[in-house]
């Protein structure tokens, strides 16, 4: 079976080697963080935000605190990708604007804010563990719509989380779960890499 779809899934590989005469605009860059932001979050948290590096001088600054990888001065955008512990507080907020849309009722707001809360409150790890979920669900969803669009991508894990987070001014509550580089890819990069067989991953009951 193959679709537009599975062919974007199954052609995907990670770039190392960008075009760096290729940019693209900042409306391409908002497309694609809205894009991002479709993917599921846990209770509709959407416990995340976007920081694209773009500019010579702010690559310039993030490639000292990203190992000198040649993908952040190369590619047209490298997306910090912050996470936001889990938070049931924000509950009514975030689900405000389905209330007005008219897609859930404001009686049911509490019956999401309350098992929130007992799921999140007194577990910080389970907190941490909610915003590296969002945020890899939003980096996933950029990857794709990326690839769909002819764009290479490269999530990166190579970084100082220390120096991330004090030269963005991240809260205490946010940490940086990955950066994630797009753009055009040049000539050089490796062939898809081969997976594990499924048998070896999937077990059936
Ligand atoms: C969480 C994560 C962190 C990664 N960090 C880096 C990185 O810092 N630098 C890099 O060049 N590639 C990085 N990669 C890319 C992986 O090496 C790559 O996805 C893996 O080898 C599989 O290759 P493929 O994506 O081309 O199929 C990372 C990938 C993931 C998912």
């Amino acid at each position: 079976m193959t679709n537009a779809v599975i062919e974007c899934i199954l052609s995907r590989s990670a770039a190392k080697y960008y075009d760096p005469a290729a940019g693209l605009s900042d409306d391409q860059i908002r497309e694609l963080v809205r894009i991002g932001t479709s993917a599921p979050t846990s209770f509709h948290l959407q416990n995340w935000r976007f920081i694209a590096v773009r500019t010579p001088e702010a690559k310039a600054r993030l490639s000292p605190i990203a190992w000198n990888q040649p993908a952040i001065m190369d590619a047209a955008v490298t997306f910090v990708i912050v996470g936001q512990l889990a938070d049931a507080s924000v509950i009514p907020d975030r689900l405000a604007p389905l209330v007005a849309a008219g897609v859930m009722p404001a009686s049911m707001v509490p019956e999401w804010e309350m098992p929130a809360r007992d799921l999140y409150k007194n577990f910080p790890q389970r907190q941490r563990d909610e915003a590296m979920r969002t945020g890899t669900f939003g980096a996933a969803a950029i990857i794709y719509a990326a690839r769909s669009m002819g764009l290479g991508s490269t999530p990166m894990i190579g970084f100082d989380a220390e120096g991330v987070h004090r030269e963005y001014g991240l809260a205490e509550n946010e940490m940086p779960v990955m950066l994630l580089a797009v753009g055009l890819e040049r000539s050089g990069n490796w062939a898809q890499k081969p997976r594990r067989p499924v048998n070896d991953v999937l077990s059936f009951l």
